[in-house]
Parts: structure tokens; sequence; C-alpha cells
């Protein structure tokens, strides 16, 4: 009988050590889906301050069938996401993950990047097709829950950073946008960064432009119910082409690496801004090396690039595709190819960096 030769140096300890993380990488991927079931049916907001519940309360609380809810908790149980209590057979959600997990207004919330990663995997079996040809799929090619996941997980971060943070990183900016000054939010997406300037800074106008039609209907809503559709205006426009200058400011909130020709957009930016003019760049925080992004934030961001930004740069003219890590040296390069006098990296998070242009 024929059996499988392993080659000599083959360690068994190590493969099977590797055999179980993926196991884990596997639940964790299947998890994805019971974490963006938990969101839309509210199990976990039901959870939240109930304290120690059977399966049987989880279901009359959120209003689903028992056995689902049973089966949902187990597999939560296993996740660590909540604690079982073999004794009394009750799961409890634990306060750090009530506030990751149900907390809209914290830097931890969780539930958009989970939607995000779902909507980009339901999108996978044409990103693999696409992949044989080197073809591109357009943002606005996406299931809804990418663009809802992304707001809803880049939201709770500017809430957290842009205000406070990150405009004031800025050499002069703050005061302008106190006294009144002209905004253009460029791939604006649903306007979660626009409408958040806009609140803050009651003097000053606001533009957001996105070249996907669907995330600006959906901006302009989100403007009106904020109430600061007085002062903001969405519009359908690309980058490199958006109409308006003498802007005070220009910002871009992780889309420059998605869009096809960074450089033009770049130029485009240089001649719409007043000669005083500052261009705030928020891009995933990176390396400028493969290996410097080899850890968790990196891993989840080189996944969303093959899945999300780099289809989205090839479906557009260029396709410079520089991807969800490209660094600050790719991005400093872009802007001084472009024309800008300064460039810097002026604050950043764990999951961002942020980049000062000016002329
Ligand atoms: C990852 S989303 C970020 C959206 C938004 N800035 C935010 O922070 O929530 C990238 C956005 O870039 C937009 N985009 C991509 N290419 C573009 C282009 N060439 N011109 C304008 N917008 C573009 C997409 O439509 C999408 O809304």
């Amino acid at each position: 009988m024929a059996t499988v030769q392993e080659p000599a140096s083959l360690d068994t300890d190590k493969l099977m050590s590797f055999v179980f993380r993926a196991v884990d990488e596997v639940g964790a991927t299947l998890n994805t889906a019971l974490v963006v079931m938990g969101d839309k049916l509210g199990l976990y907001r039901a959870l939240n301050g109930a304290g120690p519940v059977s399966p049987a309360e989880l279901a009359r609380r959120a209003g689903i069938s028992e056995r689902y809810a049973q089966e949902w908790l187990n597999a939560q149980a296993a996740g660590g996401y909540v604690e079982y209590d073999p004794d009394s057979g009750r799961y409890v959600l634990p306060p750090e993950q009530a506030v990751a997990l149900t907390d809209e207004n914290s830097p931890a919330y969780l539930p958009g990047l989970f939607q995000t990663a779902l909507g980009s995997v339901l999108d996978s079996p044409r990103i693999t097709q696409a992949a044989k040809t080197g073809a591109g799929i357009g943002w606005h090619d996406h299931v809804h829950d990418v663009h809802e996941g992304c707001e809803r997980f880049f939201r709770p971060g500017y809430n957290a950073h842009l205000v406070a943070e990150w405009l004031p990183a800025l050499a002069g900016v703050v005061p302008k946008l106190q006294a009144g000054a002209r905004v253009a939010d460029v791939g604006c997406g649903h306007g979660a960064s626009t409408v958040l300037m806009a609140q803050a800074f009651p003097a000053s106008k606001f533009v957001g432009y996105d070249y996907h039609d669907a995330s600006i209907e959906t901006a302009k809503q989100r403007a009106v119910s904020a109430g600061v559709d007085d002062r903001v205006s969405f519009h359908v426009s690309a980058a490199a082409s958006y109409p308006g200058s003498s802007y005070d400011l220009v910002t871009m909130f992780d889309c420059l690496h998605d869009m096809g020709d960074p450089a033009g957009a770049a130029r485009h930016v240089l001649a719409s801004l007043a000669p005083e003019g500052t261009w705030m760049n928020v891009e995933p925080a990176a390396g400028d090396r493969v290996e410097d992004n080899l850890n968790p934030v990196g891993r989840a961001y080189y996944c969303f690039s093959t899945l999300l930004c780099t289809p989205s740069s090839l479906a557009q003219e260029v396709g410079l595709a520089l991807g969800a890590q490209a660094g600050e040296a790719r991005i400093r390069a872009i802007a001084t190819g472009a024309g800008f006098g300064s460039f810097a990296r002026v604050a950043g998070t764990p999951f961002n960096n942020v980049f000062e242009a000016r002329p």
C-alpha cells in the first residue's frame, strides 16, 4: 500500500500548530457573520446590562427563535465574546465587550468593521475572477454592507480624533475654520467626516464630493438628520475634477489609495486650494516596507486592500493601485510629485496616518 512520504525535515509539531491556528481562523471568519447577525438582530444590545441570561431569555428579549439564540450564544462563548457559567447555564456579556459591540460612540466600536469585512467576503468570488485578468471592481459595485460598514467603522474614530487631534495638528487650520473657511471633503462616502466637521465649525462651509452617487444620496440624508444641511452640501464628482477653487482646506479620508489616479487627484487638490490652503490626507496606518506591516492591523488592511482597495483603483483610469498599506514615503512622493511644497505626517492612531500637505 502506498504511503505518503513526509520530507525528512518536516516538523510535525509546527505543522499541527499551524493547522490548529487555521481552525481558530476559520472560527473567526465564520464569527464575522455571527457578529453581524448579533448586531442586526439586536442580540448584543439585548445582552448589554442584562446580567447572566439563558438562551430563552435572550430569545424573548430580542424576539428571535430560542434554538438559534442558544447556538449563537455557544459560538460567542467559544470565541470569548460572552462568558458562560456551566452551573446556571447562563451567558453574560462582559462590560468591555458590551462597549465594543454596542456603544456606537466609543472609538472601540466594532460592528462596522465586521459589517464591511462580511460584505468584502461576500463579494470575494468576483475578486477571485478579477485577479485572473487584473480587472478592477469599483467601490460602487460592492454590496451595501461594504458601504454602510465602512461608514460605521470609520465614524467612531473620526468622532474621537478628527476635531480634537487631527485638525489642530494642521498649521493654522482651526482658527480659519472657527472664523469661516471653505472646505472640500473629497471621497467623502456617506459624509461622516464632513458632517462632523460641520457640527464643530458652524461658521464654515463644507462640500463633500464622491464619485459614487448612492453614497452622495446617503450623505445628503446624514446632513439633514444632523441639522447641518445649511452649511454642508454633497455632490457627485470625481477627485481629479471636482468643482470649486480657493478652498482653505481639502480633506481626504481613507480614499486616496482607492483612486485610480491619486497623482492626478493630488494635482487637482493643489489647483483647487487657496495659496495658503491645506490638504489633509488621512490614510490607513502603514510603514513603508512590507515587513513593517506584518502585524494584526497590517494584516486586516492587506486583506481589505486585496478585496476592496486594489480592485477599486484598478477599475479606474490609470489604475495605480497604491494599496491600503502604501506607507508615508509613497504618499509623500504623490504629494511632492503633484507640486506640493511641504509634506509631513502630523498625527496618527494605530489605524491612521494623518498627512498635511501645503502649496
Ligand atoms: C473607503 S471609502 C471612504 C469613505 C469616506 N471618506 C469615509 O471615511 O467614510 C473610499 C471612498 O472613496 C470614493 N472614491 C474612490 N475613488 C474615487 C474617485 N476617483 N473620486 C472620488 N471618490 C472616489 C469611494 O466612492 C468611497 O466612498
